[in-house]
């Protein structure tokens, strides 16, 4: 078992397959940005050897990510070859939904269960100055897809970011009324290179529900084990009457979730991040292509879960400034 010094029990990997994507969205990536060789990303091999690695140390939850992991080459056979390995209980994916018109099915039949999509708008010209160029229609017929294919629930994710798409949180939130979809909105986090504009334009929870209670009326928040709405991972859970499906909050910046946290990242460069947003990384790939026996590369695993940092310095200035998201993979 992994468990951190504050006494979190770490079971749940996000994986980055890759840093590339198929758009540039404004909250994620600066606009000029090079990408990683591919030889600097973890090989097919390497990435399951790792994942055998974190099963054996109870390990049971992964998530696939990127920059756009439906971009990575041969990903329906990584995600059969993950997803047959024993220990892994829970297999999923967030992606941008562009290519999953004709990955989905492929996908779930490998063994992915669930997808997250972002969707941050339902207007076609705001999805494309946010995206930099992507179709809004091409992500929606690739929800649809998935729906179809049973990568349920879908949970769709937008990043609320002033200027762009506050106006719309709204007609977001009323998708639940007939999809049993959770919309869950996101607040901004700033890293690296595009932190200035990530400060400046997040909005807080507290205003985005606003922002919606005005159009909608108010959301009832579901009940949960103790005071507050009931936490689905990281999201604050909420329903609009005689809805089908929820609404999540994920409030990372004014009100973050780190007291739960089960989670640990591997980037798509093979390092594991101990919290996504601190710039703290322990390199698995490269004792691992140096010829590093897995009990080693197990003890360095073990070591660095156990000094995972208890949450972020947001509330005190501390920016990431390693990596932006889309290297990490949120
Ligand atoms: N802050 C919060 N969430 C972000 N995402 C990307 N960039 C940011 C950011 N700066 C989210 C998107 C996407 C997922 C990969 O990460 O919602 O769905
Ligand atoms: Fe690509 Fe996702 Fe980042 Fe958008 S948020 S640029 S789709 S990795």
């Amino acid at each position: 078992m992994a468990i951190d010094r504050f006494g979190r029990r770490i079971h749940y990997l996000r994986i980055s397959l890759t840093d590339h994507c198929n758009l540039r969205c404004i909250y994620c990536m600066p606009e000029e940005i090079t990408f990683h060789p591919t030889a600097e990303l973890m090989q097919d091999d390497e990435i399951l050897t790792l994942v055998r690695l974190f099963t054996g140390l109870g390990f049971d939850k992964f998530r696939l990510t990127g920059g756009e992991p439906t971009v990575r080459a041969r990903v329906v056979e990584l995600v059969r070859a993950i997803s047959a390995t024993p220990g892994v209980e829970k297999l999923s994916m967030t992606t941008n939904g562009v290519l999953l018109g004709r990955m989905a099915q492929p996908l779930k039949e490998a063994g992915l269960q669930r997808v997250n999509i972002s969707l941050d708008t339902l207007n076609p010209q705001k999805f494309q100055r946010l995206t930099r160029w992507g179709k809004l229609e091409e992500v929606w017929a690739g929800i649809q897809a998935a729906e179809k294919a049973g990568l349920t629930p879908i949970k769709l994710n937008a990043v609320v970011v002033r200027g762009y798409n506050e106006a719309d949180v709204a007609d977001l939130a009323r998708l639940t009324v007939e999809h049993a979809w959770q919309v869950r909105f996101i607040e901004m986090m700033p890293f690296g290179d595009t932190s200035e504009f990530q400060t400046s334009q997040t909005i807080h929870m507290a205003e985005i529900q606003a922002l919606i209670e005005a159009e909608t009326g108010p959301l009832q928040p579901i009940a949960g084990d103790g005071p507050g709405p009931r936490l689905d991972g990281e999201a604050r859970l909420f329903r609009l009457p005689h809805a089908q499906g929820d609404i999540g909050f994920i409030s990372s910046v004014s009100n973050p979730f780190c007291a739960f946290c089960t989670r640990a990242r591997l980037t798509a460069d093979g390092r594991l991040r101990l919290c996504l947003l601190r710039e703290g990384e322990v390199d698995l790939l490269t004792p691992l292509r140096a010829g590093a026996s897995l009990a080693e590369l197990r003890q360095r695993v073990i070591d660095g879960i156990w000094q995972k940092p208890w949450g972020h310095g947001l509330a005190e200035g501390l920016i990431p400034l390693n990596r932006v998201m889309s290297e990490i993979g949120g």
